[in-house]
Parts: structure tokens; sequence; C-alpha cells
């Protein structure tokens, strides 16, 4: 006997979309349980994005979730890109009076977890979805199999896959059909290091030798990530051999040099799933669509979903009205779409296509200074960056 617990929303994935949407259900006075095959820790220590828009952090606020993002974040008013050995301000300030804060991911899930946990919420670690059933009746259920192995269901009135880019649960709802995807011919090899800030702002630098992103954490700590084969392993360079790459990555600029203490990879993939809903089954976050990097919005794309879907599920479940569920998947593809052209744009921008010719090269530099000498060009960057304005359907 399968023993079936019963909730109004059963949510799979306690990443930034799941866990914010959990809180803003629980404002609402509807039950939800998370669950994630992740345990507490591990959610909360890997080293993810770093980029929040304005109106990530204000609807973080908004929901009550207790973030440190104003007093530990680091705001930022532009960045600058740098190419043929020169750095160029985008001003965001001026431009579009919004900027951003620095404030990586994991510590928007600690600020989540300590939130949620000590006000009761249902949040299942160690606990992975198998799978879907009833994806198309009127109660789906999503079998787990718990820290123990023993397996048992949730049974919902709406269950949300925020579970990334291997959603389980869009696989339930679409099986093959997963979406419309592009790859990339790289990668990016990322490292943390103790040294001081290189720049005030970030750098994103467009190289001959291929891109380079100078990011920050702290005072003390700076991330930095250049372009890299995705077949590269990272445990095959010296660190003296990557400050060299990262070095000729910024020509016109020195970095400060430390102790580099991690290395990641990252992979390059934009995806936009097919479906973004069947039924009482609904994507969000990396499970609906993922992003490269360069443009900074994977996390605020999650985010502008479940502020988006939390007002459907609201009207659904309490005043049985199911009009802007039935809008969430077009008015949320607007904005998706927005962000995968934001995305592939600064992708294409500032990186080397392994068979890029000259005239390809001196051409992507033209489009560099079309951005950089006009104000239009700096404003849709700016735009973009700084996040649009939420569309909330209706
Ligand atoms: C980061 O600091 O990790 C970061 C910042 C900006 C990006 C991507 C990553 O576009």
């Amino acid at each position: 006997m399968t023993t079936t617990v019963h909730t109004r929303v059963a949510i799979v994935g306690a990443g930034p979309a799941g866990l914010l949407l959990a809180q803003l259900l629980r404002g609402a006075g509807i039950d939800s349980i998370v669950v994630d095959s992740r345990s507490r820790d591990e959610i909360e220590q890997t080293i993810r994005a770093g980029i929040l828009e304005e109106g990530t952090v204000e609807a973080l606020v908004a929901a009550g979730v207790d973030t440190h993002a104003h007093q530990v974040g680091m705001r930022h008013d532009g960045i600058e890109l740098r190419f043929d050995g020169a750095g160029h301000r985008i001003d965001f300030a001026d431009l579009v009076g919004r900027g951003v804060w620095l404030y990586p991911q994991h510590l928007v899930l600690q600020d989540l977890l300590a939130t949620l946990v000590p006000a009761g919420a249902d949040i299942r670690f160690e606990t992975t979805a198998v799978r879907v059933d009833d994806v198309d009746g009127e109660r789906p259920r999503v079998v787990v199999t718990g820290p123990d192995g023993a397996e048992s269901e949730i049974a919902a009135e709406i269950v949300i896959g925020a579970d990334g880019s291997h959603s389980v649960v869009r696989r339930a709802m679409s099986g093959s059909r997963a979406g419309l995807y592009r790859e990339y011919p790289f990668a990016w090899f990322g490292i943390l290091c103790e040294a001081p800030p290189s720049a005030p702002e970030l750098i994103y630098s467009n190289s001959p030798n291929g891109f380079a992103l100078i990011s920050q954490r702290s005072d003390t700590v700076q991330r930095m990530y250049f372009q890299c084969d995705p077949d590269v392993d990272p445990a095959s360079y010296t660190q003296e051999q990557l400050w060299e790459i990262l070095q000729s990555r910024v020509p016109g600029t020195t970095l400060h040099e430390g102790p580099i203490f991690q290395r990641d990879m990252l992979q390059f993939r934009s995806f936009v799933a097919r479906e973004l809903r069947r039924g009482r089954v609904v994507l969000v976050g990396d499970a609906a669509h993922t992003v490269p990097p360069t443009g900074a919005k994977g996390m605020n794309l999650a985010i502008a979903d479940v502020l988006l879907l939390h007002g459907a599920l609201r009207a659904f479940l309490l005043e049985n009205d199911p009009r802007l569920l039935d809008g969430y998947e077009q008015t949320a593809l607007h904005r998706i779409w927005k962000a995968q052209n934001f995305s592939w744009w600064m992708t294409s921008m500032l990186h080397q296509m392994p068979e890029a010719s000259d005239f390809d090269r001196m051409r992507q530099l033209g489009e560099l200074r079309s951005v950089t000498d006009s104000r239009a060009g700096r404003t849709y960057l700016a735009e973009a960056y700084t996040g649009w304005p939420l569309e909330l359907g209706g």
C-alpha cells in the first residue's frame, strides 16, 4: 500500500522559484508541500548565479522573505563592456533609473528557508520526485521516494514543476517533446578566488582570445569566468595558467590575483519548454526555460514566473476563477522570449565562435560600438539587464 498525503499545491523543487511560491501561497493561506532530492545543506551551499534585478529584491521583501540582500548584497548601478582594449560603462541609473543587486543565489535560498522553515512550512528534503501520475486528472499525484527509500505519493489540486532543467514534472507532462532549444559551442570556466575586487563593477569583456566576466562576491572573494571548450577538465589547469588566461581576456585592465579555491564549468544552452501548463500541472523557472548566464537573467526569470503564477493560483484556488491560470503560459512566454533574445544577444556579441572569420570579428566590434556609442543602444541593454516591468496578465 502506498501512503498518500493530500495538499492543495505540490511543488517539486526547493530552488528560488519553488520556495518563493511556497512563501507566497502561505501568505494567501494556501497549503503546499515542497519536495527536493537534495539536502538542506546542499541547497544552501551550492554556488550559482549572482545578480538580482531590483524588482526581484522588491518582490522578495514584499513576499515577507527575511532577506539580507540590502545589507549583505552590493548594489550596482552599471556594468562595463570591454572590447578593443577599452572599457565602456553602461550607466543603468542614468539610462533607466534602476540598478541590480549582486547577491548570490545560495544566500537567497538561505533567506527563503530561514523564513519558511521556522514558520512550519512543509519542505521535504532528500525526497526525490520519481514521476507524476494522473497528469490529466483532477488530482494529479507526485510519486516520491523519501530519505529512507520508501515510496509515497502527494496528491494535489495543482502540481508545480520547479525542478530545474532536468525536470521530472516536465517529462511527465510532455514526454520527449521537450521544447525549443539551441546549443552553443562553448562553456564558462568559473573560479572563486581570495582577492580584492579588480573593478568597482562587473566587466563583460570581448577579447580576441574569447570572453571573460569579472564578477565579485565580497571585498575579499571574487568570482570570474572565461569562455572555454565545453569538454575541458577544470582540474587540468594550474592556478598560474588560469590567471594567465583571465589576464589575457581583459586587455587594458590588470586583475588582482589571489588563491583560487573553487573551479566549476557552466554549460551553455537556451531552452523553452513546448508547454508551460497542462491541466493542473504547471512549470516555472529552469524547468520551463534555460538561458545562458551572459545576461544574468536565470534566477530573475524564475521569480517573474512565480509572481505571475501566484496571482493565477490565488484566483483559481480561492475564487474558482481559472482565467489567469489559462493566460499564464502566454503571458509568461512574452517575458521568457524577451529574456531568451537578450541572453542570446549578449552571448553572441561577447563570445568568439570557434569558426569566426576576420569579417565576423570586425562585425562584432561594430555591433558593440553600435551599443556603446548610442544612448538608445545602451538603454536597450540597461532595460533588459535591470529587468522589464512585470506584466501580470488578466
Ligand atoms: C555571477 O557573479 O555569478 C554572475 C554575474 C553576472 C552574470 C553571470 C554570473 O551574467
